[in-house]
């Protein structure tokens, strides 16, 4: 006789608050904003409904649908505030409705055509300490089971939450970049209403400043980062950025979950800002979005031309300057460049001369436009992502979704996401595309030869490329180990 089949336990639906600064579609400076817009949608097929807390900036609450106040703070650091509950872009926000903290035209952190705004210390702890408030309950809002604070514009929420009044949920951080710090004046600190204890080396305190991400990553039970070859590799001197040693200490409860992309958003068969739309089976049809791509940005419509793509900020971290310097190879390759990026005015200055001393071999956008970002995927041969260090990155997520090869520096989450299209993996049928290391120019050039020896090869480019579309880059597998990190937290 067999046993009775046991029902699988019921899992507990967890009520979750996001606490971050960036939130895709509604405001975006980088991939922060769109992990934060699309873990929501992840984690309600593991039963956790999550709600996002995030700053009022102009182009949130013209995204608000029917809001309403669910609280009023009397004094805001100056000015009165309310919390708005509401919905936009499809997500349960709390937005912090502060004009004199949020309502300013620029990104989030900058003045237009400036540095950054001088009250930055006042604006971002005003969302970690409304976030601490917010994961204990507050006004017409329930407590939440856990609060999960993103980067060192919501550093503040651990510290508020370790230090003020017991029985706050528990707090998980997660780092998207080490070298954004947020440090100011440890002298601000009182008037942040950190209370004496907190101002201390287990507290906000780092190396004499007032550390944001610091204090998240002191004060957080439990911190985890986007890729787990980023977490190993911040333990130590060369990438920790002077967290290393901290980060040593929390060995233990610092873990590695990596990004996926939201799969709606980044699906070649609807995607509406490319003219022709294809899926792993009928991948012959990007030939269209390459033609249509080298079209955009004056490129010669040669389909025979292994086209390298590139979407990305241009900063020291991604390495383009390294690109810059082996453009030579890569045109005696035979090959184009399609560039979209903006930043460093160097890098953008290289780029532009590299497109007018190489007309019709290289192309040029400086600047952001998400609908070029898409047709750069859907058109280019591969994605070119040198970066000296990389938390995560998502363009080689996007690139292997749109079946172009990722050519990328063995670094964090690039390491994570591509397997190199070396002799041993071809001989296996195994690559998704190329990576090289150490960093440097030569190590570049090499695999950009390996990458056009592989075009000239048809029949492995479309192995590889076929290995690249059936690559599961959603968020799937990520979301359910947030969602045990969160279920074995909030146990415990
Ligand atoms: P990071 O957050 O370090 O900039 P990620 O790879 O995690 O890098 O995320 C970058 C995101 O921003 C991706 O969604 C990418 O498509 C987008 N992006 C970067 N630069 C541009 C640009 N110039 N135009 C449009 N989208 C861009
Ligand atoms: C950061 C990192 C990037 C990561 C993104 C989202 O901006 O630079 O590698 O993908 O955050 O986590």
């Amino acid at each position: 006789m067999t046993a009775p089949a046991s029902k699988p336990a019921a899992v507990k639906p967890l009520r979750v608050l996001a606490v971050a600064s960036e939130v895709y579609p509604l405001i975006k400076t980088g991939g922060l904003a769109d992990v934060v817009g699309a873990l929501p949608g992840a984690l309600a097929a593991q039963k956790i409904k999550v709600t996002t807390l995030v700053p009022g900036y102009p182009a949130i609450m013209q995204a608000l649908q029917r809001p309403r106040a669910v609280h009023v703070f009397e004094d805001l650091f100056g000015a009165p505030a309310r919390l708005l509950s509401a919905k936009a872009g499809g997500l349960d926000l709390l937005v912090i409705d502060a004009a004199h903290l949020y309502n300013r035209p620029g990104n989030p952190y900058n003045a237009p055509h400036g540095g950054e705004w001088g009250d930055n210390a006042q604006r971002f702890a005003a969302l970690g300490m409304i976030g601490a408030m917010v994961g204990r309950g507050i006004g017409k809002v329930a407590a939440f089971d856990l609060v999960h604070a993103h980067d060192w514009h919501a550093g503040l929420t651990p510290a508020y939450m370790r230090f003020g009044p017991p029985g706050a949920p528990p707090c998980v951080f997660t780092i998207h970049n080490l070298a954004f710090q947020g440090k100011f004046p440890l002298e601000l600190a009182p008037r942040l209403g950190l209370p004496p204890e907190a101002v201390s080396i287990d507290g906000v305190e780092y190396y004499g400043t007032l550390g944001f991400l610091k204090a998240g990553l002191q004060c957080a039970d439990w911190v985890t980062t986007v890729s787990p070859s980023y977490a190993a590799e911040i333990r130590m001197a060369d990438h920790g950025m002077g967290l290393d040693g901290l980060l040593r200490h929390r060995e233990a409860t610092v873990t590695g979950i990596l990004n996926g992309i939201d799969d709606d958003v980044w699906n070649p068969e609807t995607d509406e800002m490319i003219p022709m739309r294809y899926t792993a089976q009928s991948v012959a049809k990007r030939a269209e979005n390459k033609r249509a791509l080298q079209e955009r940005l004056g490129l010669e419509p040669d389909p025979e031309a292994l086209v390298f793509g590139a979407v990305s900020r241009l900063t020291w971290q991604k390495g383009f300057d390294l690109l810059l310097g082996a453009m030579p190879k890569l045109l005696a390759q035979g090959a184009q460049l399609a560039m979209l990026g903006g930043g460093d005015p160097e890098i953008e200055n290289g780029f532009r001369r590299a497109a007018a001393f190489n007309p019709g071999r290289v192309g040029v956008t400086i600047g952001y436009d998400e609908s070029l970002a898409h047709l750069v995927q859907a058109g280019s041969d591969a994605i070119v992502l040198p970066s000296r260090f990389e938390p995560c990155g998502l363009t080689q997520l996007c690139a292997l979704r749109y079946g172009a090869l990722p050519l990328v520096a063995h670094v964090g989450g690039l390491a994570d996401t591509v397997i190199d299209a070396n002799e041993a993996a071809l001989s296996m049928g195994a690559g998704t595309g190329f990576i090289f290391s150490p960093v440097t120019v030569q190590m570049l050039e090499a695999a950009i030869e390996r990458c056009a020896r592989l075009w000239q090869d048809k029949a492995n480019w479309r192995k590889v490329q076929a290995n690249a579309l059936s690559s599961d880059v959603s968020w799937r597998r990520p979301a359910a180990q947030y969602a045990a990190l969160f279920r074995r937290l909030t146990a415990a």
